[in-house]
């Protein structure tokens, strides 16, 4: 019964979608943010909140994924009415939920699938799945409405380093990836290391700007893909390496030159990309591109070479649910992204790039 009309009320929304509007409830809980946004014909943001659990995951260096479970549970109920309310909307006004599925932990996952599920099956609601990762790509559309496909995305987040083609809205063909961590989880090791505490992105980003690049950590980065393991590596061996000769570290430096790498490669992959494949436009999507030093040094390369870069707000940047709710529109749209109550929690999943 339910999957008929919720089938049925999805086929309507994808037909008549021009000439009515479209809001849609969505839920993000794939890591530490517990986030429910109401979002209006996929790029008009009515509520985006956000309650994060960083400060309790601090004292234990790192995102303990049980803990963030249990929290996301204990939140959920009440950023929901944070969002209607935010919003001015009741449930009665929603056209469809929208839930994160994948990729992220698994437990925290399955917590805002089951919640999404249990909405969607109460209220008689379609309910579109959402790939996180492709939530990122989106986050530009609300930032920039005007912007559409085909474009660069550099994805760059605690669990991806990719450049893809986003050829429409829902395609994206994968052009080159890391061959071992992702740009991120070296961030967060990087700081670990160094004592700076979780999260590390922002951290050694801030400390990087009294801090000289100065030390080589590696003889050279990849620019045909991306790796990252080889740089955490060798601040690593530098810390110890330092400590064991009691020699006394500068931690802006440190940051700096780890800065110089991470963000060089990136950099250089990116304008590569954009030549091969005649690109005018560059997308970033992830917590990563929050980083101010990418930002300029990417900012400095498009301007020389006549490409446009865009980069959503930081509070786009990071996890939040917003951008599920926009991809989810897209997907909508497109009449795909349908789930039933089968849905479940899909830790691994990936960007499901076509082939080029
Ligand atoms: O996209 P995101 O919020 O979560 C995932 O989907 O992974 O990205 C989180 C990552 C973390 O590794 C965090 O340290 C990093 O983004 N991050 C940053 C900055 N802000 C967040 N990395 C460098 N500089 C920043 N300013
Ligand atoms: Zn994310």
């Amino acid at each position: 019964m339910y999957e008929e009309l919720a089938k049925e009320k999805f086929d309507n929304l994808v037909k008549n979608y021009e000439n009515m509007d479209i809001l849609i409830l969505a839920i993000e809980s794939s890591c530490d943010e517990t986030s429910i946004a109401v979002v209006k014909n996929g790029t008009e943001v009515l509520s985006n909140i956000i309650s994060s659990q960083i400060d309790i995951h601090k004292r234990f260096g790192g995102v303990v994924p049980e803990v963030a479970s249990r929290n996301h549970l204990l939140a959920l109920n009440n950023v929901l009415k944070e969002a209607l309310d935010k919003a001015k909307v009741s449930l009665d006004d929603i056209s469809a939920i929208a839930v994160t599925y994948g990729a992220g932990l698994v437990g925290a996952l399955m917590v805002g699938v089951n919640f999404a599920k249990s909405l969607a099956y109460a209220l008689n609601l379609p309910l579109i799945k959402v790939n996180h990762i492709k939530g990122h790509i989106s986050a530009n559309y609300i930032a920039f409405p005007e912007l559409k496909p085909p474009f660069i995305s550099l994805i760059v987040s605690g669990g991806h380093t990719a450049l893809v083609r986003t050829v429409d809205y829902t395609r994206n063909e994968l052009i080159c990836t890391t061959i071992d961590d992702a740009v991120g989880e070296a961030y967060d090791k990087v700081a670990k290391v160094l004592g700076l505490g979780y999260p590390g992105g922002p951290i050694v980003d801030k400390m990087s700007k009294s801090g000289e690049p100065n030390i080589q950590l590696v003889k050279s980065y990849p620019t045909d893909g991306f790796s990252y393991s080889g740089i955490k590596t060798a601040v690593i061996n530098y810390v110890h390496k330092c400590k064991q000769q009691g020699i006394e570290i500068n931690i802006p430096d440190v940051c700096a030159s780890f800065q110089y790498y991470a963000v060089g490669q990136l950099v250089e992959n990116t304008i590569k990309a954009c030549k091969k494949f005649r690109a005018k436009t560059v997308v970033m999507a992830g917590g990563v591109a929050a980083n101010s030093y990418l930002r300029s040094e990417l900012t400095k390369a498009c301007l020389a070479e006549g490409i446009e870069l865009r980069f959503p707000p930081m509070s786009l940047c990071t996890d939040n649910a917003a951008m599920i709710g926009c991809e989810a529109y897209f997907n909508l749209i497109s009449g795909v992204g349908l789930a039933d109550m089968t849905l479940s929690a899909q830790s691994n999943l990936n960007l499901k790039f076509s082939s080029r």
